[in-house]
């Protein structure tokens, strides 16, 4: 269960660097140097890291302590190996984006906003990073009086149009990731679940280099299932990267070590993401928790890891048990992959056909789903 290079595991920098403020008390432990993390992280296995512009450069930094962040940064990449997958914007921290980014009424906002991504997109591809993520914490509103969420998306689209276009000119090897969330900070956040921002991605003028990083917490702090969510992403290709973490049901973003949540929704997670064509950073957005000291910080960032691992290593046993194979069949689940016309079937055909269907009979007889469930709990505890 020891990580290696070859799992592509991923951490953000705000992550294990999150001194622990929150809205209710101060920091509990100290702010932590990116290239520590750096290092600390490739001793545990990790294989990227990934950045908001703010995490390495203070905001309003000066040309010269820019460079000198960059440059540590860097060094400490070429000295452990780690490289840089993703890279994305803060645009919730400061004040001036209390009403938003992209899509503040202010439209100076909404222009410093768009020169502040342009800007680490720059960074991004001098990095090497592949993903460029935008998480929209402040685009929303608390109350609607005060915002027009048609104009709101007009703007939306605005910003993915230039930022898109600019990536084209510019012949980077980038591709934008959308963050679904349903609210906090705001009250309401645009975008709020996977389906949300899909509709939007179709409208949008390169809207081939726009997917999704949806994160597990998110999508639950909706009431949904995580993995319907990302196996429609998966489906429309669109999982153009995932941020893994716990959260206990419809409440505050907790953002716990992954697999501290709905642990069965992740076995079936990890399940989905080996299985399913998936091949993007495993990377691990969540806070250590507020109670723990820096040591603390490190066992939570390889549990993240080990709890992957082991998770990957229950789903191939699923999968080989013969039992489940039978479950399975019993369960039809395969047959679902068979198209329901024959080949060159008319609809007049269908109509026609079938004559002897018995829906009494079809409908008395049972999947087996709970024997086929029991099996994935069975072996998600590790009895089979
Ligand atoms: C959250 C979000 C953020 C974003 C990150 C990337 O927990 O609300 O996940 O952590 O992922 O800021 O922009
Ligand atoms: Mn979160
Ligand atoms: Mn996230
Ligand atoms: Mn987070």
């Amino acid at each position: 269960m020891q990580p290696t290079r070859e799992d592509r595991f991923s951490f953000g920098l705000w992550t294990v660097g999150w001194p622990a403020n929150d809205p209710f008390g101060d920091a509990t432990r100290p702010a932590l140097d990116p290239v520590e993390s750096v290092h600390r992280l490739a001793e545990l296995g990790a294989w990227g890291v990934s950045f908001h512009d703010d995490d390495l450069i203070p905001f309003g930094a000066d040309d010269a302590v820019r460079e000198d962040r960059i440059a540590r940064f860097r060094k400490a990449l070429d000295e452990t190996g780690i490289v840089v997958p993703m890279a994305t914007t803060n645009l919730f921290k400061h004040p001036v984006f209390k009403d938003g980014g992209f899509t503040s009424n202010d439209r100076s906002v909404r222009r410093f906003a768009l020169r502040k991504v342009l800007r680490n997109i720059d960074l991004a591809a001098e990095l090497g990073a592949s993903t460029y993520v935008l998480w929209g914490g402040r685009e929303g509103s608390e109350t609607d009086a005060g915002k027009d969420v048609r104009a709101a998306l007009d703007r939306y689209r605005e910003a993915m149009n230039v930022l898109t276009q600019y990536v084209v000119d510019q012949g980077y090897d980038i591709r934008f990731a959308l963050e679904p969330k349903p609210n906090e900070p705001r009250g309401d956040i645009l975008l709020p679940t996977i389906g949300h921002a899909l509709g939007f991605i179709s409208t949008l003028a390169h809207s081939d280099l726009v997917g999704l990083n949806p994160e597990v917490g998110h999508e639950q702090m909706a009431g949904l299932n995580f993995v319907h969510g990302i196996s429609q992403a998966l489906w429309q290709g669109k999982l153009f990267h995932i941020d893994l973490n716990g959260q206990k049901g419809p409440r505050f973003d907790q953002d716990l070590i992954f697999g501290h949540g709905d642990l069965l929704s992740a076995f079936f997670l990890v399940d989905l993401l080996e299985n399913g064509g998936y091949d993007g950073p495993r990377h691990f957005d969540y806070k250590p928790l507020r109670t723990e000291d820096v040591d603390g910080v490190w066992a939570s960032a390889a549990a993240n890891m080990r709890t992957y691992l082991l998770l990957k290593e229950r789903a191939a046993a699923f999968r080989a048990d013969p039992a489940v194979q039978e479950a399975l069949a019993q369960a039809k689940v395969a047959e679902l992959a068979e198209p329901t016309l024959a080949p060159g079937e008319t609809v007049a055909d269908l109509r026609a056909a079938d004559a002897d269907f018995d829906p009494d009979a079809v409908g008395a007889r049972g999947y087996g789903f709970v024997e086929l469930s029991q099996l994935a709990v069975e072996h998600a505890l590790g009895a089979r």
